[in-house]
C-alpha cells in the first residue's frame, strides 16, 4: 500500500471522492485541490485510466518545511533520487504555491533541480537533463503555508487531455470540467442527451464515454510508463487493465447529440467525435429549435457568458436565454443543466433551478444550475400559448 493524491479542479473534490470510491478504493479523503487516497500501485494505475474529473495521480515523495530557498534545497537533497530518475532519464519540475521568502514557482523549481541534480552527480558522477515539455520524469512541487510537498506525476500530461481533441476553440471546456457538469448534474450514462450549444462537442463527447462505459485513459500513455522503476511486471499490469476496461464497454448506448449554431463550431465536433468514434449525432440548429426526446433525457449546455462570444452582447445574451426559457418549456420532463459564467442565465431563463453549485471554468466562477422542465402552466402569461420573441420589459 502506498499514499497517492488525485489533484481536482476547486469545487469538484468531491465528485472525484467518489470516482475513486468507484474503483474500489477505501481509504481515502478529500480536502482541498484533491484526494489523498492508500492503495496499491494497481489502484492508482486505474485512476490514471478512469477518473474522468481528476487532472493527476501524484506519487507523494516528501513533505517538509520549507521557510526558505536553503530549507527548500535541503529537503530537496534528502530525497533518495536515484531510486526514481537516472542521468539518462529527462525531468521536469512543475512548481506551484509560494512561501514568505519563495515567491517565484521557476526558483522554487531551480532550487529543487539543483538538489536532485546534486545528488544523483555524486552517486553516478552525472546529471539528468531536463525536458520541460516531454521529460522522462515529472515532478510536482508545493509550497503551501511554509511547507513544501515534492511528488512524481503518474499521469504526465495532464489527465484532461484524453487525446480526442486536438484544436480546442478559445471557448472550449476542459474534458475535466465536462464530466464534472454532467456527474454534478446527475448523468450517469444511461439516458439521453443533447447539447444544443456544443462548440467543440466536449459535453457530448465525455457524456458518450460515459455512456459506453469507456475509461477516459484508455488511449493515452501515462507519465508513469517512461519511469525507470515501471518494470516488464508493471507494463503487464498496465496492459491487463486496459483489456479489462475494453471488455467492459457497453454494447448499447443511448441517443447523444450535439449541435450549434456556428458551422465552424459543428466541423470542430464532428472531427472530435470522428476520432473518439462514438455513436453522437452532430449537427447545425439553433438552440431554440431543440426537439424533445424523452422524459428523463438530459440537455446540457455551456452557454456564451459575455459580450466577446457570438450571442451578440450581453443584451441580446439575457434575450436570447429568456427565448430559450419559453422555447425549452416544451421540453417536458427533460433535466436541463445549464454551466452560467454570470447571473444572467438565471435571471432571463424564468425557471427555478432544483439545484446549483459553483464550479470554475479556469478563473471563472460559474454556476452549474439543473432543472426539471415540469407540465408547461395554463397560458398564464400568454408566452406559452404563442412563443413571443422578446423578453416582457424588466427581464
Ligand atoms: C461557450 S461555447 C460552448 C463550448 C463547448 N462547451 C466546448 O467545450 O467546446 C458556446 C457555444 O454556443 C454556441 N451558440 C451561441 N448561440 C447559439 C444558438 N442560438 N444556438 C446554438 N448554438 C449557439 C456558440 O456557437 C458556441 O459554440
Amino acid at each position: 500500500m502506498q499514499t497517492f493524491f488525485a489533484t481536482a479542479a476547486a469545487g469538484t473534490e468531491d465528485l472525484l471522492e467518489e470516482e475513486l470510491r468507484n474503483i474500489g478504493i477505501r481509504s481515502l479523503r478529500a480536502g482541498r485541490g484533491g484526494v489523498r487516497f492508500q492503495g496499491e500501485l494497481s489502484q492508482a494505475l486505474e485512476a490514471c485510466l478512469w477518473v474522468r474529473t481528476g487532472m493527476r495521480i501524484l506519487l507523494p515523495l516528501a513533505s517538509f518545511p520549507a521557510p526558505d530557498a536553503e530549507a527548500l534545497y535541503a529537503g530537496a537533497r534528502a530525497v533518495a533520487w536515484a531510486d526514481h530518475l537516472t542521468p539518462r532519464h529527462t525531468f521536469a519540475i512543475d512548481a506551484t504555491g509560494t512561501s514568505d521568502t519563495l515567491r517565484h514557482a521557476h526558483f522554487t523549481a531551480l532550487k529543487v533541480k539543483d538538489a536532485l541534480c546534486d545528488v544523483l552527480r555524486e552517486k553516478t558522477g552525472q546529471r539528468p537533463n531536463v525536458d520541460a515539455h516531454d521529460p522522462d520524469v515529472r515532478i510536482v512541487v508545493h509550497l503551501s503555508r511554509g511547507r513544501c510537498d515534492l511528488s512524481l506525476d503518474l499521469s504526465g500530461e495532464p489527465l484532461f487531455k484524453r487525446g480526442y481533441r486536438r484544436d480546442p476553440t478559445r471557448a472550449s471546456l476542459k474534458e475535466t470540467l465536462a464530466a464534472s457538469v454532467l456527474m454534478a448534474a446527475g448523468y450517469d450514462g444511461t439516458r439521453p442527451l443533447h447539447d444544443p450549444m456544443c462548440g467543440s462537442g466536449t459535453l457530448a463527447v465525455e457524456a458518450a464515454l460515459m455512456a459506453k462505459n469507456r475509461a477516459p485513459g484508455l488511449f493515452r500513455p501515462f507519465g508513469i510508463e517512461r519511469w525507470p522503476a515501471f518494470g516488464p511486471e508493471h507494463r503487464k499490469l498496465l496492459a491487463d487493465l486496459r483489456s479489462q476496461a475494453r471488455a467492459n464497454e457497453r454494447k448499447e448506448t443511448p441517443l447523444i447529440r450535439a449541435s450549434d449554431r456556428d458551422p465552424e463550431a459543428v466541423a470542430a465536433a464532428q472531427a472530435n467525435v470522428h476520432r473518439v468514434q462514438l455513436p453522437i449525432e452532430v449537427f447545425e440548429a439553433d438552440a431554440r429549435e431543440v426537439k424533445p426526446i424523452a422524459p428523463g433525457a438530459y440537455v446540457v449546455i455551456n452557454p456564451p457568458y459575455g459580450e466577446r462570444l457570438e450571442a451578440g452582447g450581453r443584451k441580446n445574451l439575457k434575450t436570447f436565454f429568456w427565448q430559450l426559457g419559453q422555447a425549452w418549456r416544451e421540453l417536458e420532463g427533460h433535466r436541463i443543466a445549464v454551466l452560467a459564467g454570470g447571473p444572467e442565465f438565471e435571471r432571463a431563463f424564468g425557471q427555478r433551478p432544483l439545484a446549483r453549485r459553483r464550479l470554475y471554468n479556469g478563473p471563472i466562477e460559474c454556476q452549474l444550475l439543473t432543472y426539471e422542465i415540469r407540465a408547461a402552466r395554463a397560458a398564464s402569461d400568454g408566452a406559452s400559448a404563442g412563443r413571443r420573441l422578446v423578453p416582457p420589459p424588466g427581464r
